[in-house]
């Protein structure tokens, strides 16, 4: 935080802070550019009137964060009793209210359905000081948000690369998960609406799109569904004339479809990639966490997968200590992991969130227990995702760069980064002269694995 007031900038300015998922980043992109388009400027955090603060809540951490920020921000709009706060996402959804109670300096609080409402009550909130708005109902169908003006269309998180909402909320409950409670219930977006959203990046230069929704598998099967089905939509996206790259996320396994996998044996722009979240490895656990789906139906979508692209990359969510996990079942996760071979994986220690059915639930595992079962997954994965990198060496590798490397070393070199087709991620150096290479493509040798990461050289063309 800055120390004191240096600028007293003009009026209209926001700064936006964003946690939580892509669909948090997705949210907050479109706003940046919807109070851009209505006379508001984007400036950094300590010359910004309206701070904006984007949150999740899907463990205890992230919710605790908020706080903190918070905390910080209340000594630092002291300082500038003319900027106030705006709270919207997760958080804001599931406090609601208290939000409004206890911090005097924050003047908006809006929900996951309400982001489209939020820069007409910024602007009634800058015209009348006094004012304070919480914005959290839900609506009964997809939330109308999405229109995208071409003009600002392709300003997206990294360039060349936009994600498009096909759904809102999720209907499925997972004992753990607090989204159905501060997503809404499950509305699929009009078919016809996202593919021309699509066709409109495409045209403004973005060569990948990322469907993105809490479960893409079940698009269309609520009531706002308008008869396409998942694998359909991918069929009519990936159909648009330039568009490279296409990936999804996130798929729920008991949704999946044969017809999707077929897909990724079918469609040129859909990537070899996918993440399917998996949970944990144990039949038991899997059914206390309300998942639907077992370890062997779970195994047949990878084989399936496996068969249609052996060359897959698969990645997963996974969640250790969940109240009742013993070391039996644990074990399982472990021999599943390795079983599937993940190139990645995010794991979380279960955390207790309000209202949920594992909340309530007995048996809770001991902390420290937890820990070392966290420890002993990522361990494993560590040594999956080695292998995975490792066995790309001395291939070529088509990249769609996203912006330099966080390490430079060179004056005359520098180095970037961006992704391969299976999503792994790919430095390279290239000469300063030559240019901004974000939102290009290129193909690169790849000659070292690294960690978490490959590098190799430039060959053959850009475009
Ligand atoms: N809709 C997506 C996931 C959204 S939440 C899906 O079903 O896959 C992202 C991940 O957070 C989940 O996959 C899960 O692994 C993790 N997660 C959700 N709730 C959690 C909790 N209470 N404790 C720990 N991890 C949790
Ligand atoms: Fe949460 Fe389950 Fe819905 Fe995913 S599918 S958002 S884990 S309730
Ligand atoms: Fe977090 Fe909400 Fe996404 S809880 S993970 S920001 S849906």
């Amino acid at each position: 935080m800055p120390e004191k007031n240096t600028d007293m900038t003009s009026t209209k300015t926001f700064h936006v802070l964003t946690f939580g998922c892509q669909m948090n980043v997705h949210d907050s992109e479109w706003l940046a550019r919807a109070l851009t388009v209505r006379g508001w400027t984007e400036v950094s955090e300590d010359e910004a009137e309206v701070y904006i603060v984007n949150t999740c809540s899907v463990r205890d951490k992230p919710e605790q964060k908020v706080y903190s920020l918070l905390g910080r921000l209340r000594a630092y709009i002291a300082e500038h009793p003319d900027r106030f706060v705006a709270v919207g996402g997760c958080v804001a959804q599931q406090i609601g209210n208290d939000f409004l109670e206890r911090y005097p300096f924050v003047r908006l609080v809006f929900g996951t359905d309400q982001v489209g409402r939020v820069p007409h009550a910024l602007d009634e909130l800058l015209e009348d000081g006094e004012r304070r708005m919480a914005l959290l109902d839900f609506e009964d169908g997809y939330p109308s948000q999405d229109a995208v003006d071409p003009e600002s269309a392709a300003v997206t998180h990294l360039p060349g690369q936009a994600f498009v909402n096909i759904m809102k909320g999720c209907d499925n409950f997972c004992a753990y998960c607090i989204v159905p409670f501060v997503r809404g219930r499950q509305r699929s977006r009009r078919a016809d609406d996202i593919v021309r959203e699509c066709e409109v990046l495409v045209e403004s230069g973005v060569r990948e799109i990322t469907l993105l929704g809490q479960n893409v598998n079940s698009f269309g099967l609520d009531k706002q569904g308008d008869g396409t089905s998942f694998a359909e939509l991918l069929e009519r996206v990936a159909a648009i004339d330039g568009l490279t790259r296409l990936r999804f996320t996130t798929s729920h396994p008991k949704d999946l479809a044969p017809e999707v996998i077929d897909a990724f044996g079918r469609l040129d722009a859909l990537c070899p990639s996918l993440h399917l979240p998996m949970q944990c490895g144990s039949d038991n656990i899997l059914k206390a966490m309300g998942r639907k789906y077992d370890m062997e139906r779970y195994m047949g979508l990878v084989r399936g997968l496996k068969e249609v692209r052996p060359d897959i990359a698969l990645t997963t969510d996974l969640i250790v200590g969940f109240p009742g996990e013993t070391d039996e079942d644990f074990r399982q996760t472990l021999a599943a992991v390795e079983e599937v071979g993940f190139e990645s994986s995010f794991s979380f220690i279960y955390s207790d969130r309000p209202g949920t059915r594992a909340e309530k639930m007995p048996f809770k595992i001991d902390r420290k227990v937890q820990g070392e079962r966290l420890i002993e997954l990522q361990t494993l994965q560590e040594t999956l995702t080695r292998a995975a990198l490792k066995r790309c060496e001395g291939t070529e590798a088509e990249v769609l760069v996203e912006s330099r490397s966080k390490v430079q070393d060179g004056d005359d070199v520098i180095s970037w980064r961006g992704r391969d087709r299976y999503g792994r991620v790919v430095n390279f150096p290239w000469p300063q002269a030559a240019g901004d290479l974000a939102g290009k493509l290129v193909r690169v040798r790849i000659e070292i694995a690294k960690k978490h990461s490959l590098s190799g050289k430039v060959v053959g063309e850009l475009w």
